[in-house]
């Protein structure tokens, strides 16, 4: 799996040579203590405090629809994890079955269907990932090191991830090769807007991601970014993968992660371009970054500088995390997300 990648970073960039002494350090001897304070990139994990279950969802008959959509399901339908619904067929190609469906009801309930968390046409959300216009052997490579147990989450709080990486462990080397080919032969299209402000309405957790409490009470946004639905009843109830995402961002933070991606922040990082290509969009089987979910990337750069994501292809970017702050990595990520994908 790994031979697509790999060479591909030593025969295309003279550029890695710079880096080959740091890109074997040692791992951080600085793990996380759990008994700190609320972590400064609390947000971008988005752990969901544990609480009483949810009542069970009460059904009805009635069919639903959604906006441009010729579809109708019902709540069943829309709630079912193992078929997720597809609104908008005509968006994607025809999904491999591994894509569509839980592979088997009888084994672990939650191998297969992608397009669940994915969402059909791979944009995501900011509890996992967009995972459409991704490089076919990059998805591969990191299929492998969920597998492998080379990529885990730094807040173990964060349970999803582990749900991936036991996707990723109970699919098949074919399963794999048609949800990373379904995936990569898709564009990304714009999906998130970066607003930034100084206050945010208040908002509950809803399992990852943010949404508004009724009411008009606002409070301070502080150092952080909080992604909400644009509506949320079109993600949360209706699941609608073409209902985007709002990533309030603090005032500023836009034009100082440009000159970190950009610049290098006067050799704070590495400008991140020689790698993930012009515009951040992505070269070879370097992922991209523009226009993606700022909680995602910056659980990742956290993840990579903690040691807890630690592939192969990693190590490449172990000078870029080094010296970075978590404000920093809010900076980062806000610039990144506001980039046309
Ligand atoms: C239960 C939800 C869920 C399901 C089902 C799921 N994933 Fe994921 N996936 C996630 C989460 C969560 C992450 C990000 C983890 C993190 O941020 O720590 C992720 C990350 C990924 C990534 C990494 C993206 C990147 O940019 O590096 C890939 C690739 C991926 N998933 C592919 C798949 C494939 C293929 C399947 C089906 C076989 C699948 N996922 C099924 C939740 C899911
Ligand atoms: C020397 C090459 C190189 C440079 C420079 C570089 N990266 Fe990377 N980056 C990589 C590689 C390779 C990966 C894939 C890592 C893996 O497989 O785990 C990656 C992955 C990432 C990821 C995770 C993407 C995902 O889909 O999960 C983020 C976020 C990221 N880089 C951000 C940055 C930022 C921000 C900069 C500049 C400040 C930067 N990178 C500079 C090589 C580089």
């Amino acid at each position: 799996m790994a031979n697509c990648f790999r060479p591909h970073f030593l025969a295309s960039f003279a550029v890695m040579a710079l880096f080959s002494s740091s890109a074997m350090a040692a791992p951080s001897p600085q793990g996380q203590d759990q008994n700190k304070a609320p972590h400064p990139l609390a947000w971008a994990y988005a752990v969901q405090e544990a609480g009483p279950p949810p009542p069970p969802p009460t059904d009805d008959a009635d069919v639903k629809q959604i906006p441009d959509s010729t579809q109708s399901f019902t709540m069943k339908q829309i709630r079912d994890t193992g078929n997720p619904v597809d609104w908008f067929p005509g968006d994607h190609p025809q999904m491999p079955t591994i894509v569509a469906h839980r592979r088997s009801p009888n084994a672990n309930p939650w191998i297969g269907s992608c397009g669940l968390c994915h969402y059909p046409n791979g944009k995501g959300r900011p509890e996992n990932a967009g995972v459409a216009g991704l490089p076919e052997g990059y998805i591969l490579e990191q299929l492998s090191d969920f597998k492998n147990g080379a990529r885990k989450t730094a807040d173990p709080g964060k349970r999803n991830t582990a749900t991936m990486a036991g996707n990723a462990a109970g699919i098949t080397d074919e399963e794999a090769k048609a949800a990373a080919q379904y995936f990569a032969s898709m564009k990304m299209t714009p999906w998130i807007k970066v607003v930034e402000v100084e206050t945010v309405p208040k908002t509950k957790n809803v399992g990852g991601f943010f949404v508004p409490i009724e009411g008009s009470e606002t409070e301070p946004l502080g150092q952080r970014i909080l992604e909400m639905p644009v509506n949320p009843e079109a993600t949360e109830k209706y699941r609608n993968p073409r209902s985007g995402w709002i990533a309030y961002a603090p005032m500023g933070s836009v034009k100082k992660g440009e000159d970190l991606v950009v610049r290098g922040g006067a050799g704070k990082t590495v400008a991140c371009a020689a790698c993930h290509g012009e515009g951040l969009k992505g070269n070879g089987n370097f992922p991209p970054l523009a226009g993606r979910s700022p909680s995602y990337l910056a659980r990742q750069l956290y993840d990579i500088q903690q040691y807890t994501r630690n592939g192969p292809g990693t190590q490449l970017m172990r000078p870029v995390v080094e010296k970075l702050t978590p404000d920093d990595i809010l900076a980062i990520t806000a610039y990144l997300a506001s980039l046309e994908p």
